[in-house]
């Protein structure tokens, strides 16, 4: 098994999950600052402004803002090449539609990539990872409109311009497919339906408004939005490497039975492969069209105009989130199981996490086949993966988080396996490389890190840092280029 010279290990966080500081230094209100937190069992709910004395775990997070010093000189110990994050669109542009960005937040990230710089990672800058300003939310519909295009552009070009000799790799908008979804409505496209900015009671997030035909083509003005910042983005600097980001989930037909074959077909197109094709090869795929007309989707809002654009605005590499598989079947009446954005039915063969998320290391390999096959030649990088579980912290300090060992290296085994048969894999970055608040639940016990944050869901602890044994295992992975696991 043999990792690339030069891969880039490292670990990933978003802003809106680890900084904290909801409004310093003239940031204004985004998208995940309106949610509330949830468990394992109770929906993160939504209320259209700040309820006055109740706990969002985001607000705070682990106060990355603050330790960002501390916890990139951690990283380094371990290591890492380097760093993804997101750049929280609200601190650049408060509102989304100011006139100018505001310093301060300019100045912040600045810092903390030049902080990387310093310590030889490179960042890896995701410039939208669920952060749309609020003010978009309610007074645009998100992507929906048009306008925002030229919002999201100004923003990026912006940050771009900025950042044009610290910053060289770039995702345009985080799990983009996630919009394929109704939770995607509002946590990738911003759209929320007007009776429930209206309400006066917060709203499960399953059961905020379902608007499938502006959902689609809010991803399509995301699709347009990305294709013009790889476009402007190039011009900025030619040596960027801009890519897309999705969720890719293996789906299997839980029988032989031909129907279940159809329905994951049909999954696949609509799940896995429909955002890739338009990104990556800079077209619409006729059989994904097809199927989303079957889902009641006039696609006409795709224009000759947008077709020309899609083509030239292809992205430099392919980047994917990747935790669990899941099952499809015809039949009723089967086990489910849980998923970021989306569940399945159980596998018989597999595990899950305690969040019900099943657990299959060679799905992984199976995947970056598949999209290396797809798409021959373009770089992949795995940008998320891991396991997100209830920690112990023992007497004296230390944390045994073996399971987390166990997952990452069945999961660097099979990446290792699929770069011998062909696989062009550039880099990994786990998920939550040190502890963060929870995107699904809000939680903060749902833990990633090789790094303990001591923050807890009722809002306790003092944010201080610990290692894991994760932490000097992966320190050692790095260390020998993913030989010793
Ligand atoms: C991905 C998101 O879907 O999964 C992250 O890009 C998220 O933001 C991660 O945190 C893990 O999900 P969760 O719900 O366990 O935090």
């Amino acid at each position: 098994m043999s990792f690339p010279k030069g891969f880039l290990w490292g670990g990933a966080v978003a802003a809106n999950q680890c900084e904290g500081a909801y409004l310093e230094d003239g940031k204004g209100l985004s998208a995940a600052d309106m949610l509330l937190g949830g468990d394992v069992h109770t929906p993160r709910t939504f209320f259209p402004s700040i309820i006055e004395n109740k706990f969002y775990p985001s607000h705070q997070a682990i106060d990355f803002y603050h330790h960002y010093k501390e916890d990139i000189a951690l990283f380094a110990e371990m290591g890492f090449k380097t760093f993804r994050t997101s750049i929280n669109w609200s601190r650049i542009f408060p509102n989304g539609d100011d006139q100018e960005p505001n310093e301060a937040g300019l100045k912040f990230y600045e810092d903390m990539f030049t902080e990387c710089k310093k310590h030889g990672i490179e960042p890896l800058v995701t410039l939208c990872h669920y952060e749309i300003p609020w003010n978009i939310v309610k007074n645009y519909e998100g992507f929906y409109s048009k306008k925002t295009i030229d919002l999201y552009v100004r923003y990026a070009t912006t940050v771009m311009k900025r950042y044009k000799d610290l910053v060289k790799y770039w995702l345009t908008f985080n799990e983009i497919n996630g919009a394929s979804q109704p939770f995607g409505g509002y946590m990738g496209v911003g759209l929320v339906a007007k009776e429930d900015l209206e309400t006066t009671e917060p709203i499960p997030t399953s059961k905020l408004k379902d608007q499938p035909q502006k959902r689609y083509e809010a991803l399509h003005n995301q699709f347009l939005a990305s294709a013009k910042v790889v476009i402007e983005g190039h011009k900025i600097n030619p040596d960027f490497k801009i890519g897309c980001m999705l969720i890719n989930i293996p789906w299997y037909p839980l029988t032989p039975n031909p129907k279940d074959e159809l329905a994951t077909q049909e999954m696949d197109t609509i799940f896995n492969d429909f955002c890739g094709d338009v990104q990556v090869l800079g077209h619409y795929n006729p059989i994904g069209l097809k199927a989303l007309e079957r889902q009641g989707i006039d696609t006409s809002y795709i224009t000759e105009e947008d077709k020309a654009l899609l083509k030239e605005g292809t992205v430099d590499m392919y980047t994917f989130s990747y935790y669990m598989s899941n099952c499809i079947t015809v039949e009723e009446g089967s086990e489910t199981t849980e998923g970021n954005f989306i569940g399945g039915v159980k596998n018989p063969y597999l595990k899950a996490s305690d969040w019900g998320w099943q657990i299959d290391p060679q799905g992984l390999r199976y995947n970056l086949k598949r999209v290396a096959s797809r798409y021959p030649g373009i770089p992949i990088m795995v940008v998320e993966n891991g396991l997100g579980a209830v920690d112990k912290v023992e007497e004296d300090g230390s944390i045994h988080d073996n399971y987390r060992i166990d997952y990452l290296r069945s999961h660097i085994e099979e990446m290792g396996k699929a770069i011998d048969e062909g696989v062009p894999l550039i880099g990994y970055t786990t998920w939550g490389c040190i502890d963060v608040v929870s995107a699904s639940t809000g939680e903060f016990h749902k833990r990633y890190g090789f790094i303990y944050v001591n923050r807890h869901d009722d809002g306790t602890g003092d944010f201080a840092r610990s290692r894991k044994d994760s932490f000097y295992w992966y320190k050692k992975v790095i260390a020998s280029n993913g030989e010793d696991l």
